[in-house]
């Protein structure tokens, strides 16, 4: 009787898995599973960083011979550190090449709501430049120490 419903429970779940899955290659063509990163060289990312200029307006956390910030200091924002939600290779690629997608909101400077004021590099930056930016950046966060567990006791 038990193994029934144990069958039925699995039947179920698959079936519901399935339908995500289809639908959600239906309808986030544009995301997906299957990106796997090449490695990237971080000390040719720092270079690139700063060749690229990102500078102008990032400090990266724990890296202190970058050239300083043009931006004015309430427009600068850090990269790295202590965050609440680590972030993956494909989040910063994403913050990178398509940075209005994911608008942060620890940037105070933010003038107008659903555009990003980051230049976008992709008709210069090399995907060479991009993965090492990428390896250079991605240690640099860590994960905040969560004060208290949402997990059921
Ligand atoms: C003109 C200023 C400016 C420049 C230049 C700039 N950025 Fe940004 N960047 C921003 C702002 C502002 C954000 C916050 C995103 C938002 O909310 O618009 C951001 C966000 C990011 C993030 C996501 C941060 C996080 O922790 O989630 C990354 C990574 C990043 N930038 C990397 C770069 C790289 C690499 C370059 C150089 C190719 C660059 N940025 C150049 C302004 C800039």
């Amino acid at each position: 009787m038990e193994s029934m419903v144990m069958k039925n429970y699995f039947v179920f779940w698959t079936a519901l898995i399935a339908v995500a899955l289809f639908t959600g290659c239906d309808r986030n063509v544009r995301m997906g599973k299957g990106f796997v990163f090449p490695e990237g060289d971080a000390g040719r990312g720092k270079q690139a960083f700063t060749d690229l200029e990102c500078y102008n307006c990032h400090r990266v956390e724990g890296v202190f011979d970058l050239p300083a910030p043009t931006a004015s200091p309430e427009k600068v924002l850090v990269l790295g550190g202590k965050v609440a939600q680590l972030r993956t290779y494909g989040d910063l690629v994403t913050a990178i090449i398509h940075p209005k997608y994911e608008l942060s909101d620890k940037w105070p400077g933010r003038a107008n709501a659903g555009e990003s004021p980051m230049r976008v590099s992709n008709e210069t930056m090399t995907v060479t430049q991009l993965l090492d930016i990428v390896t250079f950046l991605h240690p640099k966060y860590q994960e905040l120490e969560q004060l208290y567990s949402y997990r059921a006791q």
